[in-house]
């Protein structure tokens, strides 16, 4: 694991930006693992200026993200998939047709956590897994629990996730109490690992997470274990 302690929330974004540039540079057609949350927008602004400036192309790239909310739909200027067209995927040129979110809005949830599992396979995996992390330890929406869980799957939010996503809601009642999220498998078969994070409490939970017990209610704890995962962070 490389850990690496930035200045600030700049100095994160491009370091990881510089990361993901140099992943689509060396692979051409690489499967890019996204993520949502305030974390990554300073990242992907740099990617869509240097896509702008015309050094890096995206035209071979697929998409896969983490995680939706049930019951919203891309339209939804809450869902997960709206935000990454506003904050990426409207400002560069990946084909529309090869990013995937997960369809928060799925008949049948576990059909749709077995088939988004099986997309990933059938792309040949993730080459670079971008993640935030949750005050909690959570990654994606893998929150603290009893087991680490493998697959693509629903979950209940923790009030203290819901509460610290309440700032993007107009109201604490509207964000919604369940997500469709990536396993912590699905997140460890990623071939590289990113994760970024800013703050002291995300310090803290970061120094949790590595230098503590590889344990489910820290999730992040497990990626410990991945062979080529970077952490960038900053404590303000
Ligand atoms: C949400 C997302 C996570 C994200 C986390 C932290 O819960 N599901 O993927 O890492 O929030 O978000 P932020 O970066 O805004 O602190």
């Amino acid at each position: 694991m490389r850990v690496i302690k930035a200045a600030n929330y700049e100095e994160v974004s491009r370091r990881a930006a510089m990361l993901i540039a140099a992943q689509v540079l060396i692979k051409p057609n690489a499967v890019l693992g996204l993520a949502t949350g305030s974390s990554p927008i300073g990242t992907y602004q740099n990617l869509v200026a240097w896509h702008r400036a015309g050094d890096l192309d995206f035209s071979g790239v697929t998409s896969v993200n983490l995680d939706e909310y049930v019951g919203l739909d891309g339209t939804n200027d809450q869902s997960y998939r709206y935000f990454m067209n506003e904050h990426l995927f409207s400002h560069i040129n990946i084909p529309m047709e090869r990013t995937h979110v997960p369809n928060g809005l799925a008949a049948d949830i576990a059909a749709e956590g077995a088939a988004y599992d099986a997309m990933i396979a059938a792309l040949g995996g993730i080459d670079l897994q971008l993640l935030g992390i949750g005050n909690n330890g959570h990654v994606g929406f893998n929150e603290p629990a009893d087991v680490f869980t493998e697959e693509t799957h629903l979950v209940d939010l923790k009030e203290d996730t819901i509460e610290a996503n309440a700032r993007f809601f107009a109201s604490r009642d509207e964000v919604p109490k369940r997500a469709l999220t990536m396993g912590l498998g699905g997140i460890m078969r990623a071939k590289k690992i990113l994760l970024i994070a800013n703050g002291e409490a995300k310090a803290r939970i970061i120094d949790k997470a590595v230098n503590g017990p590889v344990t489910p209610q820290i999730p992040a704890s497990i990626l410990q274990l991945h062979p080529d995962c970077t952490i960038i962070y900053s404590e303000c």
